[in-house]
């Protein structure tokens, strides 16, 4: 399989935004768009809205993931969620390792790893991130350390068929702050390398500040396989409009 084959995905992380009435209307205008688009649709609501959204978007092709979930399927964990739940709310896909969860709850690679397995385990697509703090990137260890914090997240589960990794620039999430294309270009490649011989059919995205005004060129790379989308996917014009540029 190669770029030409790779079915680029455009990923919506709506974080801890959206309530019934807004996560439903805006979930429907995506369910309703024309499917002229080249990419496969994925929006990822809060916990709270996964059911209702599940509802608005049966019979349409934009695909329903979670924001995170715990390694194990079941037990007692206050306020978590497992794999296994999600998948029973119309989940085909879960984020693991986003950075704000990498940052805010000390989520290490190894965290990560558990939480991919499960999320294979429960049938899902992991949607495994890794991205560079600014300092990192100014030291010249970008790829150094994505690699490192790939190799270290992935679980032996890991399959073209069950993971996408997202490219996440710490310093590019929410501060419209952009890598250059070439960095994008190198960081994706080096990536790819790790992924061995999951490598050629296996989604990387490219995630942090895309917007409909920088899309196009940020998804142009045949090594970018689509977006992983914050601020941009909490609008329908926006959103579609990215996976328009795909
Ligand atoms: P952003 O977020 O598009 O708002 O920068 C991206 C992300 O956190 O996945």
């Amino acid at each position: 399989m190669s770029a030409a084959t790779r079915r680029l995905l455009i990923a919506g992380n709506w974080k801890m935004n959206g309530h019934a009435a807004d996560g439903c209307a805006l979930a429907r205008s995506l369910a309703a768009a024309p499917e002229d688009w080249a990419a496969t649709l994925l929006i990822c609501p809060p916990a709270t809205l996964l059911a209702p959204v599940a509802s608005v978007l049966a019979g349409s092709p934009v695909a329903l993931g979670g924001q995170d979930c715990h390694a194990e399927a079941a037990g007692a964990h206050t306020g978590d969620i497992s794999a296994d739940m999600l998948a029973d709310a119309g989940c085909t896909h879960v984020i693991t390792g986003h950075s704000e969860r990498r940052a805010a709850y000390s989520e290490s690679d190894a965290v990560v790893r558990a939480k991919a397995a499960a999320a294979h385990r429960a049938g899902l697509i992991a949607i495994v991130c890794v991205g560079e703090t600014a300092a990192e990137r100014d030291a010249g260890k970008a790829e150094a350390v994505v690699t490192a914090s790939l190799r270290a997240s992935l679980p032996d589960s890991t399959r073209p068929e069950n993971t996408v990794i997202a490219y996440e620039p710490v310093w590019a999430i929410g501060t419209g702050r952009l890598p250059i294309i070439d960095e994008v270009i190198a960081v994706h490649a080096a990536l790819r390398a790790v992924l061995g011989e999951h490598g050629a059919a296996m989604r990387i995205l490219y995630g942090g500040s895309v917007k409909p005004d920088n899309a196009a060129a940020l998804l142009a790379p045949p090594d970018v396989d689509g977006a992983l989308v914050g601020g941009a996917s909490l609008s329908a014009a926006d959103f579609l409009a990215i996976a328009g540029a795909a």
